[in-house]
């Protein structure tokens, strides 16, 4: 599953649910969550369900933000949201314990998003959860559950770095947070360029503006893919010649950055 840019659509846009079906994120998450009031939740939720009837957004994922698990509200969300075909996948705000039960009543892969210090804490055991396929988190959240400050835990290199270690342990996606300053195009590429080097696959988006920056930083660039092609072909060359590792433009070349490279070809031909 390529997750490159996942958009946030509120249910209770109709205009927004519409438009979704002609932008190119990777995957939708229609919110029920924090983008829609507390008296408007059943209005989305018949929304929603009658868009999905309707409109047809192609192959990819189709996930639903339900309300927090501490919340009756989440309950209605999961038996209305569990009996649609066309949603893949339940993103889970504020989890903070292990999940397997809802896969295992729905069907559906897991998000669960990391956004509260007790969420933070028992990250091994939401990772690890049956049906869980990525994880993100949710920075203005999590500072207010830490009584921080957002703009300063944005750009917290421990939090980052913690979601994408535990997500590599247990075998799924690291998605990087949402960014909220939909003017400023350059610091969200920036964000995109940085949590690509720590090892996350994709971002999560709220603007159609952001959609096509995550798909392209997230994507191997024409460099990357260079590199790796002379890195293949030169390391399958010293393998023939009984060697391990060889030199590639004074750079040591050996089985982990054949490996690299394979990965991003892999990526390129999926
Ligand atoms: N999904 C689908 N379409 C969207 C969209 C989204 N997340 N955000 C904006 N659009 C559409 C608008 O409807 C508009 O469509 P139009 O050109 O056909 O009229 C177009 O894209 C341009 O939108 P713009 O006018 O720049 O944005 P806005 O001021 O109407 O909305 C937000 C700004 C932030 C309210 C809106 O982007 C949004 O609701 N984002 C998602 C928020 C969310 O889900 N939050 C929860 C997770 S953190
Ligand atoms: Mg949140």
């Amino acid at each position: 599953m390529i997750r490159r840019s996942q958009l946030y659509v509120p249910a209770i846009s109709e205009k927004m649910i519409r438009k979704s079906v002609e932008l190119n994120a990777d995957s939708i998450i229609f919110d029920l969550e924090d983008a829609v009031a507390p008296e408007d939740k059943e209005k989305a939720r018949d929304l929603l369900v009658k868009l999905l009837k309707e409109l047809d957004w192609g192959k990819r994922e189709l996930c639903v933000r339900i309300n927090s698990l501490q919340l009756i509200e989440s309950y209605k969300d999961i038996a209305t949201i569990g009996k649609e075909d066309k949603i893949n996948c339940i993103v889970i705000p504020k989890a903070e314990n292990d999940l397997s039960f809802l896969y295992m009543a729905t069907g559906k892969f897991l998000i669960p998003l990391i956004e509260t210090a007790k969420g933070m804490t028992k990250i091994e055991d939401i990772a690890r959860s049956e049906g869980v396929s990525a994880i993100s988190y949710g920075i203005a959240d999590l500072s207010l559950s830490l009584g921080g400050d957002y703009t300063y835990y944005e750009k917290n290199e421990f939090v980052k770095t913690q979601i994408v270690i535990t997500a590599k342990t247990y075998g799924v996606d690291a998605i990087d947070k949402v960014y909220f300053d939909l003017k400023n195009l350059e610091g969200f590429r920036m964000e995109c360029e940085e949590a690509k080097k720590l090892g996350y696959l994709g971002k999560q988006v709220i603007h159609p503006s952001q959609i096509d920056i995550a798909n392209q930083i997230f994507s191997p660039s024409k460099e990357e893919m260079e590199w790796a092609k002379r890195v293949i072909e030169a390391y399958e060359k010293a393998k023939i010649e009984g060697k391990g590792a060889t030199r590639l433009d004074d750079k040591l070349v050996d089985y982990v950055h054949y490996k690299i490279a394979k990965k991003i070809i892999e990526f390129q031909n999926s």
